[in-house]
């Protein structure tokens, strides 16, 4: 079941340059919600009709919170309208949508939870919630952001971009440089790094679930705008579009073509 709320924030900063954390105030989303779901984020400008897509970076059921942390993608943005709200300012979201992260897959394996850019939120919430053996790795463009939650979680990874942290490159250069080994892949960032990721699961034999933050529109299955191809086949054997937003945003890596 999901909801519409008029979500109130408790508050909002910039946690690393053009990245914000808001934590909001939830009815019944928070106490219905599980790692690697999103909520839909509406604009209050009349123009900006559709939600925005944002994934729970952490989600707190006793209290009924959700924190959400985005990156501003530009001038007259709703993502920047978003970076606005204040303290005790109202936001209307809908959720919790998609189908998260299958965590149980992970039990009595050793996973890797790797997040990239701004895949990086929805990781901290699945690290929280996976209780198998777990190392994360963090793939940053330049200055990090939630490392002292991520920390809290076990041993954590890092590589950057411009190498002013950790490895420098990417994700699996970190992997590599740490010499690091895993039977099982939770991933969410961008579609270069999905698609490097579930190369290497494939050269080594192991699960991989993808979460993929690409383009929406409704964000509730209705539209069509989010499909990609998998090869899950139907009955006529054609190759199955699945909506990520319906569907996913989680796919087994072996099942989507990226
Ligand atoms: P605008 O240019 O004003 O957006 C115009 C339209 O395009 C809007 O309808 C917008 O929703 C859509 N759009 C543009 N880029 C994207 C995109 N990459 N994905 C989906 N729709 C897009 N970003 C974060 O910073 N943090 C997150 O935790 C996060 N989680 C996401 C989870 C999912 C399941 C998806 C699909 C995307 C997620 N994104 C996340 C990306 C985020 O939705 C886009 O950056 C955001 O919608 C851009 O909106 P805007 O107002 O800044 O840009
Ligand atoms: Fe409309 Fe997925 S965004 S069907």
């Amino acid at each position: 079941e999901k909801y519409q709320e008029n979500a109130i924030v408790l508050e909002q900063k910039e946690i690393a340059s053009g990245i914000f954390r808001l934590v909001l105030q939830t009815k019944e989303i928070a106490a219905q919600a599980k790692a690697g779901q999103f909520v839909s984020v509406y604009s209050k400008d009349p123009s900006k009709l559709l939600p925005r897509p944002i994934s729970l970076c952490e989600i707190n059921k006793t209290k009924g919170t959700l924190t959400l942390v985005y990156r501003v993608t530009g001038e007259n943005t709703g993502t920047e309208e978003f970076s606005r709200l204040q303290k005790d300012d109202t936001v209307r979201i809908l959720g919790p949508l998609g189908n998260g992260f299958p965590i149980d897959a992970a039990e009595g394996k050793k996973a890797f939870l790797i997040g990239g850019g701004i895949g990086i939120p929805p990781i901290l919430q699945l690290a929280r919630e996976m209780k198998a053996d777990k190392q994360m790795v963090l793939g940053f463009r330049d200055s990090l952001f939630l490392m002292d939650e991520f920390q809290a979680e076990g041993q954590v990874y890092v590589a950057t971009e411009d190498g002013s942290a950790g490895t420098k490159g990417n994700v699996l250069d970190a992997i590599r440089a740490n010499g690091l080994s895993a039977d099982i892949i939770y991933a969410c960032g961008p579609t270069p790094m999905l698609r490097a990721l579930k190369a290497y699961a494939e050269e080594h034999e192991m699960v991989c679930y993808i979460s993929m933050e690409e383009r929406m529109a409704c964000g509730i299955g209705a539209c069509l705008a989010c499909v990609c191809k998998t090869t899950d086949k139907d009955a006529h054997s054609n190759v199955n579009n699945k909506r990520i937003c319906k569907e996913g945003p989680v796919f087994d890596a072996r099942e989507v073509e990226l």
